[in-house]
């Protein structure tokens, strides 16, 4: 991805600092494990990447930097799905389970927020008990709630390793034509204690956006993902596109259909470019 960059630890708190000073208040950290298995058992290891980029950033920045972090096994299980597989399929319980180690682990590095993504039934309030039982009730739940089996990712899965090594995502991501069960869905994770609801991808999806917020009245986040990204990025390279003006559109746009937070690759480029 054109100007996105894998950090090492040691490199975090300068590119928060740098957030910081453009007034960018908010992060949503991913790991990229040294390892990877069946169980993804890295990304619920205290001494995990994200583990300890959490706790770096918040020793550092204390409140002045809201931590949000990714709760999905894609980047560390060596099939890439994003839960536990068994007999070819991912197993929902057994997920479940997993996934609520992982937040778990999140909260107790300091996380904020920790973001669930893997579209597996019941993952909000399997990890909200899980919190409460750890004794993380302020932690809240930002909960990936329609997002779609996009192929608008890819460039992501490039970059982190995480392309589902036989058969896709489709049967825990939503079905795109659909828009009536992606509001079923937000509903659930409402229901299940989501404190912010997600759309994903975001300039794709802005009927969804405005239905999402219009019918739940909840935060709303909308993610601005990699291929959208990308797309403006490489028209841009090309010369078809003034970056700029194209940008700071989009971001309007997401914005005005609803979105309260845009996850966005352009943002350190936009904090820039939008009027102080
Ligand atoms: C998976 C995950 C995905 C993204 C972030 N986490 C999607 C996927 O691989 O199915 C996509 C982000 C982007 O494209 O910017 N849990
Ligand atoms: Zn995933």
């Amino acid at each position: 991805m054109p100007g996105q960059e894998r950090l090492a630890l040691q490199s975090v708190l300068t590119e928060i600092g740098d957030l910081a000073e453009r007034e960018i208040r908010a992060t949503l950290l991913f790991g990229v494990p040294r390892r990877k298995d069946e169980a993804g058992s890295w990304a619920s290891d205290p001494n995990g990447v994200v583990q300890q980029s959490v706790e770096a950033v918040k020793d550092q920045f204390g409140d002045d930097i809201l931590v949000f972090t990714d709760v999905c096994l894609c980047q560390y299980t060596t099939h890439g799905h994003c839960g536990i597989v068994k007999g070819g399929e991912v197993d929902n319980d057994e997920t479940l389970k997993r996934l609520a180690e992982v937040a778990v682990s999140h909260a107790r590095a300091g996380a904020d927020m920790v973001a669930p993504s893997a579209m597996v039934d019941g993952q909000v309030k399997e990890i909200r008990h899980a919190l409460d039982a750890a004794g993380f009730k302020n932690v809240g739940i930002l909960a990936y709630a329609a997002k779609h089996a996009s192929s608008f990712f890819g460039p992501f899965r490039e970059a982190v390793f995480s392309s589902p090594k036989f058969g896709d995502r489709r049967t825990y991501q939503m079905d795109y034509s659909n828009p009536e069960e992606a509001l079923r869905e937000v509903a659930m994770d409402v229901k299940e204690g989501a404190d912010m609801i997600m759309v994903k991808p975001a300039l794709a999806y802005l009927d969804l956006i405005y239905r999402a917020k219009q019918r739940f009245r909840m935060p709303t986040a909308a993610y601005n993902v990699s291929g959208e990204f990308s797309m403006v990025k490489a028209a841009a390279e090309q010369g078809w596109l003034d970056e700029k003006p194209v940008v700071l559109e989009i971001l309007t746009a997401i914005k005005r259909a609803g979105a309260d937070l845009i996850i966005s690759y352009h943002a350190k480029e936009a904090a820039r470019w939008l009027p102080g």
